[in-house]
């Protein structure tokens, strides 16, 4: 048993469970707990200076565990025609526009093309690190699909002919930029 503790702070439920699904099928023992927290998202010009702001404030208000790994993640959606649009505002358009605003602001675009990124920082025994994971695919034309959260029902992956919402969550593990980011920090942990 290795037993390494990793805490992921997150208010979003399905970014936890897309994690848990990861950890579980690497079965690396290691230990996967969720810090429920909702934390102010500091804005920024990169995925990396906001989850490492991000995480210096949740960890200015937590009293840490020494040995134990502490991250939190933070995506974006960048859309070629939009010339990287919404990128690091990707929460607060989400929030604005919803993902029908996206496919409004493309309605005369056939450039579709589009790629998530994922940053995780991570806080160990004094120092944070970041890991980063892309996937690239391209914005449907219409929203479809009930799974998942956030921009999945109009994002399809290189590779697939569906969209995030139209996939379960071990489908959208084959693909997810998170999965990418978070697998980079686990192999880093486990050699650590
Ligand atoms: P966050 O700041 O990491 O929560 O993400 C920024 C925005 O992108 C939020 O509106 C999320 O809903 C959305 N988002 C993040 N990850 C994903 C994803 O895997 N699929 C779809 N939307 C996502």
């Amino acid at each position: 048993m290795n037993g390494k503790i990793i805490r992921f702070i997150t208010s979003n439920k399905h970014k936890f469970e897309e994690v848990k699904s990861l950890v579980e099928e690497r079965n690396s023992d290691l230990e996967l707990l969720w810090v429920k927290l909702k934390y102010p998202e500091l804005q920024g010009n990169s995925l990396a200076e906001i989850a490492i702001g991000s995480l210096g404030t949740v960890l200015s208000a937590l009293s840490t565990e020494e040995n134990e790994y502490y991250f939190l993640e933070d995506a974006g959606l960048f859309i070629k025609a939009l010339n990287g649009f919404p990128g690091p505002y990707s929460s607060y358009v989400f929030e604005t526009l919803g993902w029908e605003g996206i496919l409004s602001l493309l309605w005369n675009k056939d450039d579709r093309d589009a790629e998530f990124r994922s940053v995780c920082a991570v806080y160990f025994n004094g120092e944070i690190r970041t890991f980063t994971g892309t996937i690239k695919g391209r914005i449907s034309f219409q929203g479809k699909g009930n799974e998942g959260f956030g921009f999945d029902p109009i994002f399809v992956p290189d590779g697939a002919e569906k969209t995030f919402a139209e996939m379960n969550i071990e489908e959208k593990n084959n693909f997810s930029h998170r999965v990418r980011s978070v697998s980079l920090m686990i192999d880093w942990i486990l050699n650590t």
